[in-house]
């Protein structure tokens, strides 16, 4: 319907007309699917896959069964049965929001044991400001317990769906370069994990960690679900403060100079780049007196429940553009779409309702992070999460890394030598929103960030077709290889292709001390996986060669077969970093 009432209007108000039913507040939204299938109701032979319903290889994950705790006792019983008998357990969770394929096993014998109801608080404790929960309570949940508390937790990620076991699991973080940095990781004061043990123990063991046992609880706290099934997580509160945010737009043209200082005068600083606009957008976001009058609330729009038609409209969209390598299009597109989003502050309103100007003051807990798409009070297809694979939506890439503070001045500028060569090149990560820029500190968790550092965050086209080149594929690979390569950048371990992990765990000074916890913690590697040997630098493999695998991110290509000849595109230097390889438009 909405097609043929739009017959004869121009594209652009066409395209406006769908970015407003974006960004409208919806309530009615279909949940996300469930990552596990099972053939039978006593969840045997299964399948797992991620909340975007591929990962990077689309291999399809089984399983021979699916268990679901409720309780640490039953937890115990269960890792003790798998490791009785030699079983490999992969942990899952609630949504299964990574990208990578952590959360596979190798062959369909072994078992997932998903946290799906440990979703339990265990203890507040008011005067000691900590909160103990089971590791399948979600982001939304701990804020809101907290909350009700007068607690809250400072720095988290920005999409509350996430589960506490499944983002400390990959090292999540929030953005601020103040107190102990933006990992989660970093607030946790006790971990209670169940592992694998001998015949004397009952085949499982629960270890409690915390900084008496400092190795092991290092180990734990970005562990990629290799050490055990953590059951429980203490995490250290804050009373709850108030915050006041004010985006402030600007040329990109010093932006390499202003990372720096930006950084450290705002506690919650971010920026948003739009780099073929020539903008960015900086995030001033900093405490304030408690009793400054406000009541903000951030939904992020792109984190709301968005109309199915509406994201079939703008996928057969880009589909379109990218078969035509219309790349005005794409710019125009893009241009509206921040546009949009500046408009509306992005989802931020004064009082919950309307947006009325900045600054935006509100609790922190209203504020620093969002996912209404997951509510929802009927199974409705008419919204959803815009990822959502049983819909026509949004499918792509996501590359994710840290640059150290000390090289992040040369690698935007990197950026912005390609985008002068290229000007309309980066559109279509324009379209996703730009490039999300975050800060994180040094961790003292084994697998955890090494120094200060900013966090990138691309997100960009990927067809359905595994041999379908993108626009300017070239320059977005020849940016993910200069960040992870040339700036030596760590990928976060939930998102990227797999490229990126190509000689990661070399990148981490004491990824031999989380070793040696993995093997006193699971000797038979019962919860570990060959993608996760491969992370880990215990067996080679990161990349696949194959045809067209550089345009999945599976290899760096080296030949033209890598890339897609018959589709123009060839293996060739990087125009800036003349070591990258990437898939060149000729
Ligand atoms: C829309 C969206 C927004 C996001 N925003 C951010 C953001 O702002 N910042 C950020 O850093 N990341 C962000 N992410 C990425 C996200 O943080 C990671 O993918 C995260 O790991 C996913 O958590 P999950 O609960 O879905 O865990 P999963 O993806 O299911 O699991 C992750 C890993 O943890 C392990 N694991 C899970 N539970 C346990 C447990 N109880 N014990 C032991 N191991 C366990 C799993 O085996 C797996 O290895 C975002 C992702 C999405 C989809
Ligand atoms: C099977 O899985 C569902 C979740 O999808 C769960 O609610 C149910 O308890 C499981 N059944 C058994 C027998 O474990």
């Amino acid at each position: 319907m909405l097609f043929l009432c739009l017959k004869g209007m121009s594209k652009k108000s066409f395209i406006s007309i769908i970015v407003l039913i974006f960004s409208s507040v919806i309530v009615l939204s279909t949940p996300p699917e469930d990552p596990i299938k099972c053939s039978s109701s006593q969840n045997t032979t299964c399948t797992i896959t991620n909340s975007y319903g591929m990962f990077p290889d689309r291999t399809i994950c089984q399983a021979s069964q699916a268990l679901y705790p409720t309780s640490e006792q039953e937890l115990i019983s269960m890792v003790a049965f798998a490791s009785k008998i030699k079983t490999k357990i992969k942990v899952t969770t609630r949504y299964s929001h990574s990208i990578p394929k952590l959360v596979c096993l190798d062959d369909s014998k072994g078992l997932l044991i998903s946290t799906k109801y440990l979703n339990k608080v265990v203890k507040i404790d008011v005067d000691e400001k900590t909160i103990t929960i089971e590791s399948g309570v979600t982001l939304k949940e701990l804020i809101n317990e907290a909350s009700k508390n007068g607690l809250v937790l400072p720095y988290t990620p920005y999409w509350y769906g996430l589960t506490i076991g499944g983002l400390m699991g990959t090292g999540a973080h929030g953005s601020t370069l103040w107190n102990k940095g933006s990992s989660v990781h970093d607030y946790v004061v006790e971990i209670r994990i169940v592992r694998p043990s001998n015949s004397e123990d009952g085949y499982a063991k629960v270890e409690i960690l915390n900084e008496q046992n400092n190795e092991d609880f290092n180990a734990a706290k970005v562990s990629l679900g290799v050490l055990g099934v953590i059951s429980q997580v203490t995490l250290k509160l804050e009373p709850v403060f108030k915050r006041s945010i004010t985006y402030l737009a600007k040329s990109d043209s010093d932006l390499g100079e202003q990372v720096l200082n930006f950084g450290h005068e705002h506690e919650f600083a971010d920026i948003t780049w739009y780099p073929s606009q020539r903008k960015a957008i900086y995030r001033v976001d900093d405490r304030v007196p408690i009793s400054t009058s406000g009541n903000g609330l951030y939904e992020f729009i792109p984190f709301r429940p968005t109309p199915s038609l509406a994201l079939a409209v703008i996928r057969t969209t880009e589909d379109l553009d990218e078969s035509t390598r219309d790349a005005d299009a794409k710019c125009g597109l893009a241009k509206l779409t921040t546009n949009t989003l500046i408009a509306s502050a992005y989802g931020l309103t004064n009082n919950g309702i309307i947006f009325t100007g900045y600054p935006v003051i509100g609790f922190h807990n209203r504020l620093q992070s969002s996912g209404s798409c997951l509510d929802s009070l009927q199974d409705l297809k008419i919204t959803a999460c815009a990822w959502d694979s049983r819909i026509k939506g949004e499918f792509f890439h996501q590359t994710t890394f840290r640059v150290s503070l000390t090289l992040v001045k040369n690698f935007i500028e990197d950026i912005q030598k390609l985008v002068q060569l290229e000007p309309k090149a980066l559109c279509g990560i324009e379209q996703y929103n730009g490039i999300l820029m975050r800060y994180v500190t040094a961790s003292s968790a084994y697998l955890g960030n090494q120094d200060e550092a900013l966090d990138f965050d691309f997100t960009y086209y990927r067809s359905k077709d595994p041999m379908t080149p993108r626009l300017y594929e070239d320059i977005i690979e020849e940016i993910e290889q200069i960040g992870i390569f040339k700036y030596g950048g760590l990928p976060h371990w939930g998102k990227n292709r797999n490229l990126a992990f190509e000689g990661v765990s070399k990148k981490y000074k004491n990824v031999g001390k989380f070793l040696k916890v993995k093997e006193k913690y699971d000797s038979q590697g019962l919860f570990s996986s060959t993608w996760t040997d491969q992370m880990l630098g215990l067996k080679e493999g990161v990349t696949i060669l194959k045809n067209g695998c550089a345009l999945e991110g599976l290899c760096i290509c080296s030949q033209d077969s890598h890339c897609n000849p018959s589709k123009g595109y060839f293996c060739k230097p990087g125009k800036v970093y003349k070591e990258a390889r990437v898939c060149s438009h000729v």
